[in-house]
């Protein structure tokens, strides 16, 4: 990172006082063209952005370090093409400084790689308080999310279905394992070390895993699923989607989480001449789903992963990585599978009111 100013921390009198203090931001001054590096963003303060009516000052606690924080660069996704010369967009914890929530509560929102944004509150998804903050970013948040629609309402698990999962020991994968495992599926996880599938089998209960950088991973995978695999939790795409769809059951369900494989990179892949006959003969059901097309329903979700994580069902294992200037390694590293579980920056160490961000 282009490191422009340090050492940034707001001080006493500054903005937590209602004053005026420094926002540190991480700005994307260009495109990359190839693989990501840390030097297409650089850090630099500017003042603190003061609310208007309906808005609110929120204050970063976590930053959310998500793949497609690389794949809204490659141009418009489902959302629209980034900019240059601007804050890095991304999922975050805040809690409210002034305007018009009171101050302190937490809430979900698009703050982006900064200390402070100022935000419209119908923007916001205020959250309550608990003993892990971080867990909103995890299994109660996107990740969370993800899974748990993605396996039920995408995916349609039922008991006795052979789920295979990929980029496994990740964030979103290793919770989907996990609530498959629930519904008594069989589950077979595929990452990108024996280390990450050693953890999945012995800790996390997957039936089986395989390393994808393997020569025979693909036989792994068909020695793993004798009787095919009836649904397939796809976060990569390119060729282990390739290599999955020949082996899926007949009326088998593919929930499209994400398509990692293509998003580091200027030139993402957008073949598909092999599918549609695949789908047809097999009778296949692929489909893409967002976590928020659900948020209707999120609370209820987040009752049964709360239960299930207070019982001990299910582990939600997250990376903290502390300090705000370190977000653009976080991001590169974990597009080269550095990552176990989901991976978050701590903006900061305390809250508001000096208690410890948790
Ligand atoms: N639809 C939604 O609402 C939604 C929400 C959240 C996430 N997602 C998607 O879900 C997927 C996983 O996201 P996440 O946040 O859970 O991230 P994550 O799995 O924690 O991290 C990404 C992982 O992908 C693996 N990977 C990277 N390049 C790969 C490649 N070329 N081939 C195979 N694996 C590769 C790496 O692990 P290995 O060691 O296994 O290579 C890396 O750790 C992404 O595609 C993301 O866009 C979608």
């Amino acid at each position: 990172v282009a490191s422009v100013q340090r050492d940034l921390n707001p001080t006493p009198g500054g903005a937590d006082q209602g004053g005026a203090a420094t926002n540190r931001r991480i700005l994307l001054t260009r495109l990359p063209a190839g693989r990501l590096s840390a030097d297409v963003f650089a850090l630099d303060a500017a003042p603190t952005p003061v609310p208007g009516p309906g808005e609110v000052l929120c204050r970063t606690l976590y930053i959310s370090i998500d793949p497609a924080n690389r794949a809204w660069m490659q141009g418009r996704t489902y959302r629209a093409r980034l900019g240059t010369n601007e804050v890095m967009p991304a999922n975050t914890l805040c809690e409210v400084v002034g305007g018009d929530l009171a101050p302190g509560t937490l809430v979900l929102a698009q703050a982006g790689w900064q200390d402070y944004a100022v935000l419209p509150v119908s923007g916001l998804d205020p959250v309550p308080e608990a003993p892990a903050l971080r867990q909103y970013l995890g299994a109660l948040g996107i990740t969370g999310m993800a899974a748990y629609f993605g396996l039920h309402n995408v995916a349609r698990v039922q008991e006795g279905d052979t789920v295979v999962i990929s980029a496994a020991a990740g964030a979103t994968g290793h919770l989907a394992g996990q609530l498959a495992a629930i519904h008594g599926c069989r589950v077979v996880g595929i990452a990108g070390s024996r280390a990450k599938n050693r953890w999945l089998v012995a800790e996390l209960g997957f039936d089986g895993a395989v390393d994808y950088h393997d020569a025979d991973w693909r036989d792994q995978v068909r020695g793993l699923c004798a009787d095919g695999i009836d649904v397939y939790f796809d976060n990569v795409g390119g060729p282990v989607l390739e290599a999955i769809l020949p082996l899926m059951n007949v009326h088998g369900r593919i929930a499209c989480c994400g398509a990692i494989a293509s998003y580091d990179t200027g030139t993402p892949d957008t073949r598909v001449a092999g599918i549609p006959g695949r789908l047809v003969n097999s009778r296949l059901r692929m489909e893409g789903f967002l976590a928020r097309d659900f948020k209707a329903t999120w609370a209820s979700a987040r009752q049964d992963i709360a239960a299930w994580l207070a019982a001990g069902e299910v582990r939600s294992v997250i990376e903290v990585v502390d300090g705000l200037d370190r977000t653009p390694e976080a991001l590169i590293g974990l597009l080269n599978g550095d990552n176990v579980g989901k991976r978050v920056i701590r903006v900061t160490a305390t809250r508001l009111d000096g208690s410890p961000v948790t």
